[in-house]
Protein backbone atom coordinates (compact mmCIF):
# COMPACT_ATOMS: atom_id res chain seq x y z
CA UNK A 1 0.00 0.00 0.00
CA UNK A 2 1.20 3.55 -0.24
CA UNK A 3 3.44 5.62 2.33
CA UNK A 4 3.88 9.70 1.20
CA UNK A 5 2.10 8.51 -1.94
CA UNK A 6 4.01 6.15 -3.16
CA UNK A 7 3.50 2.20 -3.14
CA UNK A 8 5.72 -0.01 -0.69
CA UNK A 9 5.69 -3.56 0.85
CA UNK A 10 6.76 -4.59 4.30
CA UNK A 11 9.56 -7.24 2.95
CA UNK A 12 10.97 -7.53 -0.51
CA UNK A 13 14.41 -9.12 -2.46
CA UNK A 14 16.78 -6.02 -3.31
CA UNK A 15 17.77 -5.99 -6.45
CA UNK A 16 21.24 -7.89 -6.35
CA UNK A 17 18.61 -11.12 -6.16
CA UNK A 18 19.54 -11.71 -2.54
CA UNK A 19 19.38 -9.22 0.02
CA UNK A 20 16.10 -9.40 2.25
CA UNK A 21 14.71 -5.38 3.33
CA UNK A 22 11.73 -4.62 5.57
CA UNK A 23 10.42 -1.83 7.52
CA UNK A 24 11.83 -1.90 10.69
CA UNK A 25 7.91 -2.06 12.77
CA UNK A 26 9.57 -1.01 16.14
CA UNK A 27 10.57 2.48 15.01
CA UNK A 28 6.98 3.14 13.26
CA UNK A 29 5.27 5.90 13.49
CA UNK A 30 8.03 8.00 14.48
CA UNK A 31 10.76 6.71 12.10
CA UNK A 32 10.46 5.17 8.70
CA UNK A 33 13.96 3.21 8.16
CA UNK A 34 14.05 0.11 6.27
CA UNK A 35 16.82 -3.08 7.76
CA UNK A 36 18.92 -4.96 5.61
CA UNK A 37 18.85 -8.56 6.58
CA UNK A 38 21.90 -10.70 5.18
CA UNK A 39 21.98 -14.08 7.21
CA UNK A 40 19.98 -16.16 8.76
CA UNK A 41 20.57 -15.21 12.22
CA UNK A 42 19.34 -11.60 11.21
CA UNK A 43 16.07 -12.73 10.39
CA UNK A 44 15.62 -14.93 12.83
CA UNK A 45 16.62 -11.83 14.98
CA UNK A 46 14.25 -9.47 12.90
CA UNK A 47 11.15 -11.71 14.49
CA UNK A 48 12.49 -12.16 17.55
CA UNK A 49 12.66 -8.27 18.36
CA UNK A 50 9.49 -7.69 16.13
CA UNK A 51 11.36 -5.67 13.90
CA UNK A 52 8.79 -7.52 11.44
CA UNK A 53 5.43 -9.02 12.66
CA UNK A 54 2.31 -10.04 12.21
CA UNK A 55 1.35 -13.59 11.27
CA UNK A 56 1.80 -13.51 7.62
CA UNK A 57 4.68 -11.55 7.57
CA UNK A 58 6.83 -13.60 10.31
CA UNK A 59 6.27 -16.45 7.42
CA UNK A 60 7.38 -14.65 4.78
CA UNK A 61 10.61 -13.65 6.81
CA UNK A 62 10.91 -16.95 8.07
CA UNK A 63 10.69 -18.26 4.24
CA UNK A 64 13.41 -15.53 3.82
CA UNK A 65 15.53 -16.64 6.11
CA UNK A 66 15.71 -20.09 5.29
CA UNK A 67 17.00 -18.63 1.98
CA UNK A 68 19.87 -16.53 3.32
CA UNK A 69 20.46 -19.91 5.29
CA UNK A 70 21.01 -21.49 1.97
CA UNK A 71 23.28 -18.93 0.69
CA UNK A 72 25.76 -19.66 3.44
CA UNK A 73 25.81 -23.38 3.63
CA UNK A 74 23.53 -25.79 1.28
CA UNK A 75 23.75 -28.98 3.38
CA UNK A 76 21.03 -31.22 5.30
CA UNK A 77 22.72 -30.25 8.46
CA UNK A 78 22.67 -26.62 7.58
CA UNK A 79 18.79 -26.68 6.40
CA UNK A 80 17.72 -28.55 10.15
CA UNK A 81 19.70 -25.61 11.87
CA UNK A 82 17.68 -22.99 10.28
CA UNK A 83 14.66 -24.75 10.91
CA UNK A 84 15.19 -24.77 14.12
CA UNK A 85 16.30 -21.53 14.76
CA UNK A 86 13.56 -19.93 12.74
CA UNK A 87 10.46 -21.89 14.67
CA UNK A 88 11.94 -20.97 18.13
CA UNK A 89 11.99 -16.92 17.49
CA UNK A 90 7.72 -16.95 18.27
CA UNK A 91 5.38 -19.16 19.30
CA UNK A 92 1.81 -18.85 18.82
CA UNK A 93 1.30 -17.60 14.95
CA UNK A 94 1.27 -20.76 12.76
CA UNK A 95 2.04 -19.16 9.28
CA UNK A 96 6.07 -19.40 10.85
CA UNK A 97 5.92 -23.18 10.66
CA UNK A 98 3.86 -22.97 7.70
CA UNK A 99 6.36 -21.63 5.93
CA UNK A 100 9.22 -23.48 7.45
CA UNK A 101 7.44 -26.66 6.45
CA UNK A 102 6.75 -25.44 2.73
CA UNK A 103 10.98 -24.44 2.71
CA UNK A 104 11.87 -28.14 4.00
CA UNK A 105 9.53 -29.86 1.91
CA UNK A 106 10.87 -28.68 -1.34
CA UNK A 107 14.21 -28.07 -0.40
CA UNK A 108 15.34 -31.48 1.51
CA UNK A 109 14.97 -33.52 -1.71
CA UNK A 110 17.05 -31.13 -4.11
CA UNK A 111 20.91 -32.33 -4.77
CA UNK A 112 22.70 -28.69 -2.60
CA UNK A 113 23.77 -26.97 -5.34
CA UNK A 114 20.20 -26.58 -6.50
CA UNK A 115 19.01 -25.38 -3.09
CA UNK A 116 19.58 -21.31 -3.10
CA UNK A 117 17.78 -20.93 -6.24
CA UNK A 118 14.84 -22.73 -5.09
CA UNK A 119 15.23 -21.34 -1.77
CA UNK A 120 14.95 -17.67 -3.18
CA UNK A 121 12.02 -18.76 -5.88
CA UNK A 122 9.33 -20.23 -2.79
CA UNK A 123 10.35 -17.63 0.02
CA UNK A 124 9.38 -15.18 -3.32
CA UNK A 125 6.19 -17.17 -4.35
CA UNK A 126 5.22 -17.00 -0.38
CA UNK A 127 5.36 -13.70 -0.46
CA UNK A 128 3.53 -13.52 -3.90
CA UNK A 129 0.59 -15.73 -2.51
CA UNK A 130 0.55 -13.45 0.67
CA UNK A 131 -0.53 -10.10 -1.35
CA UNK A 132 -2.86 -12.55 -3.41
CA UNK A 133 -4.84 -14.75 -0.47
CA UNK A 134 -5.07 -11.06 1.19
CA UNK A 135 -6.77 -9.59 -2.27
CA UNK A 136 -8.97 -12.83 -2.56
CA UNK A 137 -10.13 -11.71 1.40
CA UNK A 138 -10.56 -8.28 0.80
CA UNK A 139 -12.85 -9.10 -2.02
CA UNK A 140 -15.16 -11.45 -0.15
CA UNK A 141 -15.33 -8.86 2.96
CA UNK A 142 -16.39 -5.95 0.65
CA UNK A 143 -19.45 -7.67 -0.40
CA UNK A 144 -20.17 -7.36 3.25
CA UNK A 145 -19.41 -4.31 3.76
CA UNK A 146 -21.63 -3.78 0.81
CA UNK A 147 -24.59 -4.78 2.29
CA UNK A 148 -23.42 -2.90 5.52
CA UNK A 149 -23.82 0.10 3.40
CA UNK A 150 -26.63 -0.94 1.38
CA UNK A 151 -28.55 -1.41 4.56
CA UNK A 152 -27.99 2.50 5.45
CA UNK A 153 -28.71 5.59 3.99
CA UNK A 154 -27.50 6.61 1.04
CA UNK A 155 -24.06 8.37 1.82
CA UNK A 156 -24.17 7.44 5.63
CA UNK A 157 -20.46 5.80 6.99
CA UNK A 158 -19.80 2.41 7.78
CA UNK A 159 -17.91 1.86 11.24
CA UNK A 160 -15.62 -1.13 11.20
CA UNK A 161 -13.73 -1.88 14.44
CA UNK A 162 -10.67 -3.25 14.66
CA UNK A 163 -8.05 -4.79 17.11
CA UNK A 164 -4.09 -5.03 16.81
CA UNK A 165 -2.56 -4.21 13.03
CA UNK A 166 -3.97 -6.91 10.72
CA UNK A 167 -3.35 -4.33 7.96
CA UNK A 168 -0.43 -4.33 5.52
CA UNK A 169 2.15 -4.27 7.54
CA UNK A 170 1.23 -7.34 9.43
CA UNK A 171 1.52 -9.10 6.05
CA UNK A 172 3.05 -8.80 2.49
CA UNK A 173 0.34 -6.24 1.28
CA UNK A 174 -2.78 -5.22 1.67
CA UNK A 175 -3.21 -6.57 5.49
CA UNK A 176 -6.00 -9.17 5.74
CA UNK A 177 -8.62 -7.69 8.08
CA UNK A 178 -7.64 -3.93 6.38
CA UNK A 179 -8.42 -5.39 2.23
CA UNK A 180 -11.68 -5.05 2.24
CA UNK A 181 -11.31 -2.07 4.27
CA UNK A 182 -8.69 -0.30 1.24
CA UNK A 183 -11.11 -1.70 -1.04
CA UNK A 184 -13.85 -0.25 0.08
CA UNK A 185 -12.20 2.75 0.48
CA UNK A 186 -10.93 2.61 -2.92
CA UNK A 187 -14.82 2.37 -4.31
CA UNK A 188 -15.58 5.03 -2.71
CA UNK A 189 -17.80 3.96 0.41
CA UNK A 190 -17.97 6.04 3.26
CA UNK A 191 -15.83 3.93 5.86
CA UNK A 192 -14.64 4.91 9.03
CA UNK A 193 -12.31 2.41 11.11
CA UNK A 194 -12.24 2.51 15.11
CA UNK A 195 -8.68 1.25 15.77
CA UNK A 196 -8.13 -0.50 18.89
CA UNK A 197 -4.43 1.09 20.49
CA UNK A 198 -3.72 -2.61 20.96
CA UNK A 199 -1.47 -2.18 24.71
CA UNK A 200 0.78 -2.92 25.53
CA UNK A 201 2.92 -2.39 22.16
CA UNK A 202 -0.09 -0.14 20.75
CA UNK A 203 0.58 -1.75 17.09
CA UNK A 204 -3.15 -0.57 16.47
CA UNK A 205 -1.97 3.12 17.72
CA UNK A 206 1.45 3.02 16.06
CA UNK A 207 0.77 0.72 13.16
CA UNK A 208 -2.44 0.53 12.09
CA UNK A 209 -3.49 4.29 12.53
CA UNK A 210 0.01 5.04 10.41
CA UNK A 211 -0.99 2.82 7.18
CA UNK A 212 -4.65 4.39 7.17
CA UNK A 213 -3.08 7.30 7.36
CA UNK A 214 -0.50 7.23 4.82
CA UNK A 215 -3.91 6.04 2.37
CA UNK A 216 -5.89 8.04 3.30
CA UNK A 217 -8.85 6.39 5.28
CA UNK A 218 -10.61 8.04 8.05
CA UNK A 219 -10.17 6.38 11.20
CA UNK A 220 -10.08 6.97 15.26
CA UNK A 221 -7.70 5.56 17.22
CA UNK A 222 -9.51 4.66 20.86
CA UNK A 223 -8.52 3.18 23.84
CA UNK A 224 -8.59 -0.70 24.01
CA UNK A 225 -11.20 -0.34 26.92
CA UNK A 226 -13.72 1.70 24.13
CA UNK A 227 -15.53 -1.07 21.33
CA UNK A 228 -18.33 -2.09 24.19
CA UNK A 229 -19.19 1.48 24.75
CA UNK A 230 -19.29 2.34 21.00
CA UNK A 231 -21.09 -1.06 20.50
CA UNK A 232 -24.08 -0.22 23.10
CA UNK A 233 -24.14 3.00 21.22
CA UNK A 234 -24.62 1.68 17.68
CA UNK A 235 -21.64 3.03 16.52
CA UNK A 236 -19.82 -0.06 15.27
CA UNK A 237 -21.36 -1.93 11.91
CA UNK A 238 -19.05 -4.42 12.35
CA UNK A 239 -15.94 -5.90 14.20
CA UNK A 240 -12.52 -7.51 11.51
CA UNK A 241 -9.74 -8.76 13.52
CA UNK A 242 -6.76 -10.93 12.02
CA UNK A 243 -5.67 -14.10 13.51
CA UNK A 244 -2.63 -15.60 14.18
CA UNK A 245 -4.11 -19.24 14.42
CA UNK A 246 -7.42 -20.64 13.83
CA UNK A 247 -7.99 -23.93 14.75
CA UNK A 248 -9.73 -27.11 12.66
CA UNK A 249 -12.91 -26.15 14.53
CA UNK A 250 -13.18 -22.60 14.41
CA UNK A 251 -11.11 -21.25 17.35
CA UNK A 252 -9.56 -17.97 17.24
CA UNK A 253 -6.24 -16.85 18.65
CA UNK A 254 -5.32 -13.32 18.06
CA UNK A 255 -3.92 -10.53 20.29
CA UNK A 256 -4.53 -10.30 23.49
CA UNK A 257 -8.11 -8.35 23.86
CA UNK A 258 -10.01 -9.42 21.07
CA UNK A 259 -11.63 -12.04 23.20
CA UNK A 260 -13.08 -9.18 25.08
CA UNK A 261 -14.42 -7.51 21.35
CA UNK A 262 -15.82 -10.50 20.20
CA UNK A 263 -17.98 -10.96 23.94
CA UNK A 264 -19.10 -6.99 23.74
CA UNK A 265 -19.96 -7.55 19.83
CA UNK A 266 -22.08 -10.54 20.90
CA UNK A 267 -23.95 -9.07 23.67
CA UNK A 268 -24.41 -5.88 21.36
CA UNK A 269 -25.63 -8.02 17.98
CA UNK A 270 -22.21 -6.31 16.40
CA UNK A 271 -21.12 -8.94 13.71
CA UNK A 272 -17.51 -10.04 14.58
CA UNK A 273 -15.57 -11.34 11.55
CA UNK A 274 -11.96 -12.92 11.10
CA UNK A 275 -10.07 -12.57 8.42
CA UNK A 276 -7.65 -15.46 7.80
CA UNK A 277 -5.54 -16.46 5.03
CA UNK A 278 -5.65 -20.43 4.44
CA UNK A 279 -1.89 -20.30 5.82
CA UNK A 280 -2.99 -19.22 9.25
CA UNK A 281 -5.62 -22.43 10.13
CA UNK A 282 -3.78 -24.74 11.93
CA UNK A 283 -5.74 -28.27 11.22
CA UNK A 284 -3.62 -30.18 13.78
CA UNK A 285 -5.46 -28.08 16.65
CA UNK A 286 -9.33 -28.59 17.92
CA UNK A 287 -9.52 -26.45 20.83
CA UNK A 288 -7.49 -23.45 20.80
CA UNK A 289 -8.00 -22.41 24.68
CA UNK A 290 -6.13 -25.90 25.64
CA UNK A 291 -3.80 -26.34 22.69
CA UNK A 292 -2.59 -22.88 21.21
CA UNK A 293 0.75 -22.00 23.19
CA UNK A 294 0.25 -18.60 24.51
CA UNK A 295 2.85 -16.44 24.06
CA UNK A 296 4.19 -14.51 26.73
CA UNK A 297 6.65 -10.88 26.38
CA UNK A 298 8.99 -8.85 28.32
CA UNK A 299 7.81 -7.33 31.37
CA UNK A 300 8.81 -3.78 29.77
CA UNK A 301 6.25 -3.96 27.23
CA UNK A 302 3.93 -3.21 30.58
CA UNK A 303 5.82 -1.17 32.69
CA UNK A 304 6.91 1.48 30.11
CA UNK A 305 5.88 3.69 27.22
CA UNK A 306 7.84 4.72 24.29
CA UNK A 307 6.51 8.15 22.41
CA UNK A 308 7.91 11.04 20.64
CA UNK A 309 7.98 14.34 22.91
CA UNK A 310 7.45 17.87 22.29
CA UNK A 311 10.63 18.70 21.06
CA UNK A 312 11.10 15.61 19.28
CA UNK A 313 13.59 13.89 21.17
CA UNK A 314 11.74 9.80 21.62
CA UNK A 315 12.05 8.90 25.29
CA UNK A 316 10.71 5.84 26.84
CA UNK A 317 9.21 6.24 30.32
CA UNK A 318 8.31 3.87 33.21
CA UNK A 319 4.16 3.85 34.12
CA UNK A 320 3.96 1.60 36.64
CA UNK A 321 5.61 1.34 39.86
CA UNK A 322 8.78 -0.11 40.67
CA UNK A 323 8.50 -3.80 42.08
CA UNK A 324 5.22 -3.96 40.86
CA UNK A 325 4.82 -7.75 39.57
CA UNK A 326 3.72 -7.33 35.98
CA UNK A 327 1.82 -10.65 33.45
CA UNK A 328 2.18 -10.01 29.74
CA UNK A 329 -0.16 -12.62 27.50
CA UNK A 330 0.55 -11.79 24.04
CA UNK A 331 -2.45 -13.19 23.04
CA UNK A 332 -6.19 -14.62 23.58
CA UNK A 333 -8.66 -17.32 21.94
CA UNK A 334 -11.81 -16.57 20.77
CA UNK A 335 -14.09 -19.33 20.98
CA UNK A 336 -15.51 -20.17 17.38
CA UNK A 337 -19.17 -19.60 19.11
CA UNK A 338 -18.45 -15.99 19.18
CA UNK A 339 -17.54 -15.42 15.63
CA UNK A 340 -20.03 -14.80 12.78
CA UNK A 341 -17.79 -15.54 10.02
CA UNK A 342 -14.35 -16.22 9.18
CA UNK A 343 -13.50 -14.26 5.86
CA UNK A 344 -10.68 -16.06 3.50
CA UNK A 345 -9.87 -16.42 0.19
CA UNK A 346 -12.24 -18.61 -0.99
CA UNK A 347 -15.02 -16.92 1.00
CA UNK A 348 -16.51 -16.35 4.17
CA UNK A 349 -16.75 -19.25 6.36
CA UNK A 350 -19.31 -20.20 9.15
CA UNK A 351 -16.44 -20.92 12.00
CA UNK A 352 -16.35 -24.82 12.42
CA UNK A 353 -14.69 -27.66 11.19
CA UNK A 354 -17.10 -28.99 8.69
CA UNK A 355 -16.93 -25.27 6.49
CA UNK A 356 -12.95 -24.65 7.31
CA UNK A 357 -11.96 -29.05 5.72
CA UNK A 358 -14.71 -28.12 2.43
CA UNK A 359 -13.02 -25.06 1.70
CA UNK A 360 -9.59 -26.16 2.07
CA UNK A 361 -9.56 -30.02 1.96
CA UNK A 362 -5.30 -29.96 0.66
CA UNK A 363 -4.89 -28.50 4.07
CA UNK A 364 -6.66 -30.97 6.34
CA UNK A 365 -4.04 -33.59 4.31
CA UNK A 366 -1.06 -31.43 5.41
CA UNK A 367 -1.85 -31.70 8.98
CA UNK A 368 -2.25 -35.61 8.92
CA UNK A 369 1.44 -35.74 7.40
O1 LIG B 1 2.33 -9.66 18.24
P1 LIG B 1 2.05 -9.28 16.81
O2 LIG B 1 2.16 -7.82 16.54
O3 LIG B 1 2.85 -10.14 15.84
O4 LIG B 1 0.53 -9.69 16.65
C1 LIG B 1 -0.16 -9.47 15.45
C2 LIG B 1 -1.59 -9.82 15.54
O5 LIG B 1 -2.10 -10.26 16.55
C3 LIG B 1 -2.36 -9.70 14.28
O6 LIG B 1 -3.67 -9.32 14.53
C4 LIG B 1 -2.34 -11.08 13.62
O7 LIG B 1 -1.00 -11.51 13.45
C5 LIG B 1 -3.01 -11.09 12.32
S1 LIG B 1 -1.98 -10.30 11.13
C6 LIG B 1 -2.70 -10.33 9.61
Amino acid sequence: MKVDGKHIRSIWLEPDGWTVSAIDQRLLPHDFVVARLTTCDAAADAIRSMLVRGAPLIGATAAYGMALARRADSSDAALDRAYQKLIATRPTAINLKWALDEMRRLLRPLPPPQRTAAAYARAGDIAEEDIAINQGIGRHGLALIEAIAASKKPGERVNVLTHCNAGWLATVDWGTATAPIYLAHERGHNIHVWVDETRPRNQGASLTAWELGHHGVPHTVIPDNTGGHLMQHGMVDLVITGTDRVTANGDVCNKIGTYLKALAAQDNGVPFYVALPSPTIDFSVDDGIAEIPIEQRGAEEVTDMTGRTADGRIETVRIVPAGSPVANYAFDVTPARLVTGLITERGVLKADRAALAAAFPERTADAAE
